[in-house]
């Protein structure tokens, strides 16, 4: 009997992550974006990270068709940003500071870092859709990153 969906979701919480925005665009370079923590570094050389995207998000129809994503590591000062683009049905980008990466995607300002990719595979699992993604560009700063920890915003001991 597969565990039930609340269980498995309160049993993951205990994983604890940072926080990202993934960013993309649509043919006329309008950016979309969502607050996600499913991102994993996959392989080194050739360097590949992945992001999984719940099919029933809004925004999910872009991520498939663009073919690019960014993701942008969240900093602790912006658990604003992240429940703001948690938030379906909403013009997330208005009054947002960003750029657009080599690929199109939107890099946000005072982020942690980034990581810029074109979608190399796809697979389907389940309710999601898991995107590998080979890295265009990256970068990082020396700041303290906002965490998600048992369903809660935390933040790193000083
Ligand atoms: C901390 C956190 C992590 C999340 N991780 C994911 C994730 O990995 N994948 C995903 O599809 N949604 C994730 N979500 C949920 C989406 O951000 C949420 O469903 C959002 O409303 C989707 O926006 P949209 O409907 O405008 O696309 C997460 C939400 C939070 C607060």
């Amino acid at each position: 009997m597969p565990i039930e969906k609340n269980e498995l979701r309160r049993v993951m919480g205990h994983f604890a992550t940072g926080v990202t925005v993934i960013t993309t665009c649509d043919e006329t370079g309008k950016p979309f974006g969502l607050t996600v923590n499913a991102i994993t570094s996959v392989s080194l050389v050739p360097p590949l990270i992945l992001i999984c995207v719940d099919k029933k998000a809004d925004t999910y129809p872009y991520f498939d068709r663009s073919k690019v994503f960014a993701v942008n590591i969240l900093s602790e000062e912006q658990e604003t940003i992240s429940r703001r683009f948690a938030t379906s049905g909403i013009e997330k980008f208005d009054g947002i500071g960003y750029r657009k990466s080599e690929s199109g995607c939107a890099i946000l300002d005072d982020a942690v870092g980034h990581i810029d990719c074109r979608v190399l595979q796809s697979y389907d699992a389940g309710d999601h859709t898991i995107y590998v993604g080979e890295v265009l560009g990256a970068g990082a700063e020396d700041v303290p990153p906002l965490l998600f920890f048992r369903g809660g915003y935390r933040k790193l001991a000083p």
